[in-house]
């Protein structure tokens, strides 16, 4: 039975926390030392989930290692009970208490920790599970864990004094939250607590790494914050310093390999569920990409004529959300008849971190603003761009390849 509550959403400046080393978080703000306090004192004496910022987007946060706590983020989210969560530490030992007592870790994922942690790169281990619930796991071998590097998320943490299990705050299925307001208007009533801490920068979530199979390469489960492209680079970088010429392989899934059983598990969003959808019809839009063969390419006129029906609202005009970069040339297009348009724009085309960071801010604020469907122009699938159209493939219902250059 899910819970009701008058959800209190308290603000956390990022900026009043310092953590010096060996000792615990400075929180110059008394505002944000109380909220803190509060949401720690929720989630371990009350095991209650609580919403809380990280650098890439807001999570849905319970002690992990609290069964009762864990099944609160399920029945907030809908969540599927099959679908594992992230776990989340603030510091190194935390980590090792949550592993298997003989377990050496790996020298791939030290050299990956020291360059990425705290941030937004998550990675297997190996589950134990007599430390580990099995609703964290979802009865696998393995448990993913990350160290936020945000700081109301690494405070939180290290106050709670416990790992945090969190998924991405938003009910399954919706784009994932990357402002306090959008958990607010799908969570509302749902949560307690939401800390508000500002934009999340990333504003897509971590990337999903399993190290451990028995080939040693790196595979990508989940293109993220951090990109296929600085991965390769710091294990290039450690491999020379080593003098050892064999850098392990990073194999993302679906580009470089496929795996038939992780597809039919959920191990990794949008294999198996409904993934990043706002209420409203989305469409990819391919304009550099060439179709493939059996699809032909349609102008813009005819994408439009087929959103005519989406109309809600007989009194007003059809009503079109574009997500697209800034330079891009669609926007030239956007002045047919008989169409209000609700431009969110992206970074620049040579910017794919800032389209990443604006994407699920876009899908949601286009969505709030009432608008019948929402087009989304394709980015290169290069550094963060893949990210971008990962989580866009399985935002679009529909996909249209596009004479961008010869509209009608
Ligand atoms: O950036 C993020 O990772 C955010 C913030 C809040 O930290 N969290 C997040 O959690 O995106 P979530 O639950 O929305 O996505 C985590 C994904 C899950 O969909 C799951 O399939 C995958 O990570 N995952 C978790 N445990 C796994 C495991 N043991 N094996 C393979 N995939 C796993
Ligand atoms: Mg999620």
């Amino acid at each position: 039975m899910a819970m009701s509550f008058s959800t209190q959403v308290l603000r956390c400046d990022p900026t009043s926390i310092t953590f010096p080393p060996s000792s615990s978080p400075q929180i110059s703000s008394p505002e944000t030392l109380r909220a803190l306090e509060t949401a720690a004192h929720d989630l371990v004496s009350r095991h209650q989930v609580v919403v809380f910022p990280t650098e890439t987007v807001y999570g849905l946060g319970a002690a992990a290692l609290v069964p009762a706590a864990v099944a609160r983020i399920f029945s907030t989210k809908g969540r599927p009970s099959d679908n594992p969560l992230i776990l989340h530490v603030s510091s190194r030992a935390m980590l090792q208490s949550l592993l298997p007592p003989d377990y050496a870790i790996p020298h791939t994922y030290t050299t990956l920790m020291d360059a990425f942690w705290p941030g937004a790169l998550t990675l297997l281990f190996p589950a134990d599970p007599s430390r580990i619930p099995a609703a964290v796991t979802a009865g696998r071998p393995t448990v993913a864990v990350r160290m936020p590097s945000h700081p109301v998320a690494r405070a939180l943490i290290t106050f709670a004094d416990t790992p945090l299990a969190a998924p991405s705050a938003n009910s399954s299925g919706k784009p994932s939250p990357t402002r306090a307001e959008h958990v607010q208007r799908d969570l509302d009533g749902k949560v307690a607590l939401i800390l508000d801490g500002g934009p999340c920068a990333i504003g897509l979530e971590s990337t999903v790494v399993d190290g451990l199979q028995p080939d040693g390469a790196l595979r990508v489960l989940r293109p993220g914050g951090i990109t296929v492209e600085d991965i390769e680079r710091v294990l290039a970088d450690e491999a020379a310093g080593d003098g050892d010429a064999r850098v392990p392989r990073v194999l993302v899934h679906r580009r470089d390999y496929s795996d038939e059983e992780m597809e039919q598990a959920p191990t990794t969003p949008g294999m198996k569920y409904r993934h990043y959808s706002p209420s409203v019809p989305v469409v990819l839009l391919m304009t550099s990409t060439p179709p493939p063969a059996e699809q032909a390419p349609v102008g813009f006129a005819d994408v439009l004529d087929s959103l005519r029906h989406l109309r809600r609202d007989s009194a007003s005009p059809l009503k079109v959300g574009v997500l697209a970069p800034s330079d891009s040339r669609l926007n030239d297009s956007l002045s047919a008849a008989a169409v209000e348009w609700r431009v969110f724009a992206l970074g620049t085309r040579s910017d794919p971190a800032i389209s990443a960071a604006r994407l699920f801010d876009g899908l949601l604020t286009l969505e709030k603003e009432g608008v019948d469907a929402i087009l989304i122009e394709e980015i290169e699938e290069e550094r963060e761009g893949l990210a971008y159209m990962n989580r866009v493939r399985k935002a679009a219902g529909e996909t249209r390849w596009l004479h961008l250059y010869n509209v009608a």
